[in-house]
């Protein structure tokens, strides 16, 4: 099969509805990460999804449609506080998980109870979600456990001959996934922390809590139970400069080729060494962390990331993905 690159415009849409509607799988942009979509009606389509991925069967996938109606009519509840946040923050990057019934294929939320929604915000995402008509089940574009894609490139390295369309949208403006939000409860609780934070939603809400759960407990959001952005390469993690130093040069020492990922403020102290600047903002660091990672494992044997001091807003969030992408336990 050969996979065709183009903007989400004229015959490109079309040929996207068509593929759609032939239960097939297009890659689009969205305003956090490429998304691999499928008519979230379809059992096969959806199946296709996990296949191609090799994404593990009982990990759920949100639902992707074009305005907040679309929403309303997938699910079966609707506390209050979530229609104040669909007017706060929809379309953007806040996906809710509602209680929800029978409206699209049992093969997107593997079971649960539940349906996890998004009304993403970039033109690409609108353009492909109007053409199409139908709400899109869509996980990150990329191969189950690798770091997420930022780029159309990023979803053609994963995906060459193996999808049809790749609707490109350019670099992905966000950076990192969505916030997923349990709404089931009295009080919204953050699944998976993203670029809209837990302060933004209780503003809104009234309150907000982050959900952890307890020892042994089987995970709310079953994608946060596995390892995940992993770039394909050896990765070192230090709280420190100094160790991190070390490290690189015992990589050099083995004839390794090396570099260092940390935030803007460290890159003084680290002259004459190879660095990626993850930049100095949260905001900065989300939109530059899978596109580093991605260009770290295509040019060195031996990444070495180093904690940001970074703290607040959407650093919970990236902090989450960088964690989980050096394998730290926190
Ligand atoms: O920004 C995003 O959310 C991107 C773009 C493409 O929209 N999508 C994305 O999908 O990150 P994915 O499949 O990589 O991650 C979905 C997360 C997983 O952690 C999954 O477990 C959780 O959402 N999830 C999906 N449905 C759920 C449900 N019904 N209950 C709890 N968690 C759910
Ligand atoms: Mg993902």
């Amino acid at each position: 099969m050969k996979t065709a690159i183009a903007r989400a415009e004229g015959e490109a849409l079309i040929r996207a509805k068509e593929l759609i509607s032939a239960g097939e799988v297009v890659a689009f942009h969205t305003e956090t990460v490429y998304g691999l979509g499928a008519d979230a009606r379809s059992d096969s389509a959806v199946q296709k999804i996990f296949a191609l991925k090799g994404r593990p069967a009982d990990n759920p996938l949100i639902v992707h449609v074009a305005e907040g109606a679309d929403l309303t009519s997938l699910i079966d509840e609707d506390p209050p506080y979530c229609a104040l946040l669909r007017e706060a923050f929809l379309p953007g990057p806040l996906t809710l998980v509602y209680p929800s019934h029978g409206k699209v294929s049992r093969f997107v939320s593997c079971g649960l109870d539940t349906l996890a929604v998004r009304v993403p915000s970039s033109p690409c995402a609108q353009a492909f979600l109007r053409a199409v008509g139908v709400p899109i089940a869509a996980p990150s574009a990329n191969v189950s456990k690798h770091v997420s894609p930022v780029t159309a490139e990023h979803v053609y390295a994963d995906f060459e001959g193996k999808i049809p369309l790749i609707l490109d949208g350019g670099a992905c403006s966000g950076g990192i996934e969505s916030t997923v939000l349990d709404c089931t409860g009295d009080v919204p609780a953050i699944l998976r922390e993203g670029l809209i934070t837990r302060e933004e939603i209780a503003r809104v809400a009234g309150d907000c809590r982050i959900y952890h759960p307890h020892q042994g407990e089987k995970p709310r959001s079953p994608g946060m139970a596995y390892r995940h952005y992993c770039p394909k390469c050896e990765t070192l993690f230090f709280e420190d400069v100094e160790a991190a130093k070390s490290a690189y040069a015992e990589a050099l020492a083995a004839g390794k080729s090396a570099c260092i990922l940390c935030e803007n403020g460290l890159l003084s102290a680290l002259e004459g060494y190879r660095v990626l600047d993850l930049g100095r903002t949260g905001e900065e660091m989300a939109e530059r962390l899978y596109r580093l990672l991605r260009e770290a494992e295509r040019g060195y044997a031996c990444l070495i990331g180093i904690e940001p001091k970074e703290n607040g807003g959407v650093m919970a969030g990236v902090k989450n993905r960088l964690h989980r992408a050096f394998g730290v336990e926190v």
